[in-house]
């Protein structure tokens, strides 16, 4: 069976990036002699240039018949001055959309190596080990159609909009991936404020019962801002509103050390999945070779696991990370000192993580010999 990953690379340092995580996994599909092929499409701010939209439908199309997606960023100041229709964010909203990816799976851990890259206290950031479920096509971010969006001279409206079967299989998403970790869920909202936040609750509430083992609770999002600062490791699964989870997925990339490190998977209810880095395209670095490619590669490992079934491989893509780190490799963003501390360039981070699979995979080889 060949599968297709379909990959786009879109803007600043997500060419970049993105070439770091086919790498990676063409290295690893080699090894395991898995039959997956790439097909490279265009989205954002690339696609308007070229295209004239952020999103064209031969790149939906493209998404649509494949097995999963590797996307890099979308966005720059080039962009920046374009009326809101043609702007390049337009395009990863679009697709997540267009995919009905709904679950944005954001996991945060510490990598041990990295604990003291941490702007936090060491003891704050041990042990910690959670994943944001962040609801990604409903929301402030989408509104109703009719009202999406309004201007006026004197008003604006944003629309902070959900059914309840949006928020029911987002939930449920959540409950499902709570009860193969630690068993405990927190739902973030501002039900002291907004309705969406109140039926939120009720939903949470209701899957809470058909999910006893799972211990469930809710906070509202402003006090989860700071308990996420104060006692990062009490969370286990975090599941919240498209706009609080981006807002408290860029807050817990600190705790991971850099923005540069939170890979993310946005699932539906079959296999198919889109991959991408937290960070953003981070324009002023673009094209330097400085970018961390770490998010990418790691996306590309939930990319496995969560499309492909391939947990094997996923597992040896992190462990080679970790092991890198371990070694003190690091890019600029990674605040790393010490004796064997070596800052190194996209492209020689990508090499020593190939590396490391290439020496793990051998010494399994002379094993099984
Ligand atoms: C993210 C990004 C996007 C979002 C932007 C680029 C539209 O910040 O994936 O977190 O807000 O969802
Ligand atoms: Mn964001």
């Amino acid at each position: 069976m060949t599968r297709t990953i379909t990959v786009l690379p879109g803007d600043g340092i997500g060419p970049e990036v993105t070439e770091s995580a086919v790498r990676v996994l063409k290295s690893i599909f080699k090894r395991f002699h898995h039959d997956v092929r790439f097909i490279e499409k265009r989205i954002g701010g690339a696609a308007i240039d070229q295209d004239g939209t952020p999103l064209p439908r031969e790149t939906v199309e493209q998404c649509e018949s494949s097995d999963a997606i590797l996307l890099g960023a979308v966005g720059g100041p080039e962009w920046d001055k374009q009326s809101m229709d043609v702007r390049p964010e337009q395009g990863l909203l679009g697709i997540r959309k267009a995919l009905g990816l709904f679950a944005n799976l954001r996991p945060v851990k510490a990598f041990a190596p990295l604990i003291d890259a941490s702007p936090l206290k060491r003891s704050y950031v041990e042990q910690v080990d959670f994943v944001i479920v962040r609801e990604l096509t409903g929301g402030l971010y989408f509104g109703k159609p009719s009202e999406r969006r309004g201007r006026n001279h004197e008003q604006v409206v944003d629309t902070l909009a959900y059914s309840k079967n949006e928020i029911e299989r987002v939930v449920e998403k959540a409950f499902q991936f709570a009860e193969k970790r630690r068993k405990k869920l927190v739902s973030v909202d501002k039900a002291n404020v907004l309705e969406s936040s109140r039926m939120w609750r009720e939903v949470v509430n209701e899957a809470a019962e058909r999910h006893p083992e799972v211990e469930a609770g809710h906070m509202l999002v402003d006090s989860t801002a700071m308990q996420l600062i104060i006692n990062p490791a009490q969370f286990d699964v975090i599941v919240t509103e498209n706009m609080f989870g981006d807002i408290l997925s860029d807050e817990a990339s600190v705790i991971a050390g850099s923005l540069g490190m939170l890979p993310s998977a946005s699932l539906r209810t079959d296999k198919v999945g889109l991959y991408e880095p937290v960070h953003g395209s981070a324009p002023d670095i673009a094209g330097q070779g400085k970018a961390n490619p770490l998010a990418a590669i790691l996306s590309g490992a939930l990319l496995l696991r969560y499309s492909f079934d391939m947990d094997r491989e996923a597992g040896l893509i992190e462990e080679a990370v970790q092991e890198v780190l371990e070694r003190g490799y690091h890019t600029a963003d990674l605040k790393i000192s010490g004796s064997k501390a070596q800052s190194l360039s996209t492209t020689e981070m990508t090499d020593r993580v190939i590396d490391v699979i290439d020496e793990k995979c051998s010494v399994t080889e002379k094993k099984n010999r």
